[in-house]
């Protein structure tokens, strides 16, 4: 991608933040968010980013252009407790303001999570499979938060005829930290690990360098009624396996506790990912091993 307008909503998060630095060598990119951060906002300035301070929670866009090429949702507003009212206000009717604001966009690219999927136990999930809450032990309104977006994404790709697609992300990860490097940092304090009784606790990584190169193929196959796609590689790798080789790496001892109170597994196929984009390309280990290298290169065993 080259010479476009993008908006990156969410682009101090842990997700967007290498995908804007990426998209910022090529293109025109405004990034909108609180900026909760100061330096994060300074970092995304210093490469050439405009910045402009939205609250998603307000749905109030007025301070942003509307002749985007591209628009990337990343954003999420996480600080909703247990207020299902907030949730849907905050990240459902927002991303509908925000489409209506960006109607002339050639696509919208909203990501999503594999929290909409009801739990399936170890069972592989399409893109098809039934929809529910396997969230709700660790995060009460996420996954209902997710499926309205969904809904009302689907919903403004058709009333405003904007080409969509809907990426349900499984576990990113990559020099931006991720779900194990918290993992980690619980491994370096002693700090037990909650995994699902119903072992292992399996999901299907994505690392940031594939979830880069994918953008680019998946608003190309952004259309009306939206798309959707699961967003995550070809490697199903339980909490135990990851965190055994962060273990070896580091020499840090990983202490698990088995609880049903806890995320269930959550494994997806790639297969439609695949056939938009091509296979994704870091494999796992190599992934981690690069996280620990830039996160924590302290941690990291003395040869
Ligand atoms: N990380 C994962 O493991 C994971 C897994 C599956 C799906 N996802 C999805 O991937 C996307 C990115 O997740 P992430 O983990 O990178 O998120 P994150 O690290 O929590 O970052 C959230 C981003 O949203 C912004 N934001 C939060 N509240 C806001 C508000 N009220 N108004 C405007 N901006 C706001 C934050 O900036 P400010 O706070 O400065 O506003 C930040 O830039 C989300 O849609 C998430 O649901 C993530």
């Amino acid at each position: 991608m080259k010479n476009a307008k993008i908006l990156i909503t969410g682009p101090t998060g842990q997700v967007a933040y290498p995908v804007a630095l990426k998209l910022a060598e090529a293109n025109e990119v405004w990034a909108a968010a609180r900026f909760s951060d100061p330096k994060k906002r300074d970092a995304l300035l210093a490469v050439g980013i405009q910045c402009i301070n939205v609250d998603m929670a307000q749905g109030d866009f007025r301070e942003l252009p509307q002749d985007f090429d591209y628009v990337l949702n990343f954003a999420v507003v996480r600080d909703v407790g247990n207020d299902f009212d907030t949730e849907l206000t905050s990240n459902a009717e927002a991303v509908g303001l925000l489409m209506q604001h960006c109607r002339a966009a050639r696509a919208f690219l909203h990501v999503s999570s594999c929290a909409v999927y009801h739990p399936a136990g170890h069972e592989v999930l399409t893109e098809k499979s039934p929809l529910g809450d396997n969230h709700r032990t660790m995060f009460a309104t996420y996954s209902v938060g997710k499926n309205a977006q969904e809904a009302v994404v689907r919903f403004c790709a058709r009333a405003f005829q904007i080409p969509s697609i809907i990426c349900r992300l499984n576990v990113p990860y990559g020099n931006n930290g991720g779900w194990p490097y918290y993992h980690m940092l619980m491994m370096e304090h002693g700090v037990p690990i909650p995994v699902n009784t119903d072992a292992p606790s399996t999901y299907t990584l994505i690392h940031e360098d594939d979830i880069i190169g994918s953008i680019p193929p998946l608003l190309a196959a952004a259309k009306v009624p939206a798309e959707i796609v699961n967003w995550s590689g070809q490697d199903h790798v339980s909490i135990e396996q990851w965190c055994g080789y962060i273990g070896e790496l580091t020499g840090l001892e990983p202490k698990f506790q088995y609880t049903p109170d806890t995320l269930p597994s959550v494994m997806s196929s790639n297969a439609k990912l695949q056939r938009l984009s091509g296979p994704t390309q870091v494999k796992w280990k190599d992934g981690i091993r690069r996280m620990v290298e830039t996160m924590r290169p302290d941690l990291l065993k003395r040869a």
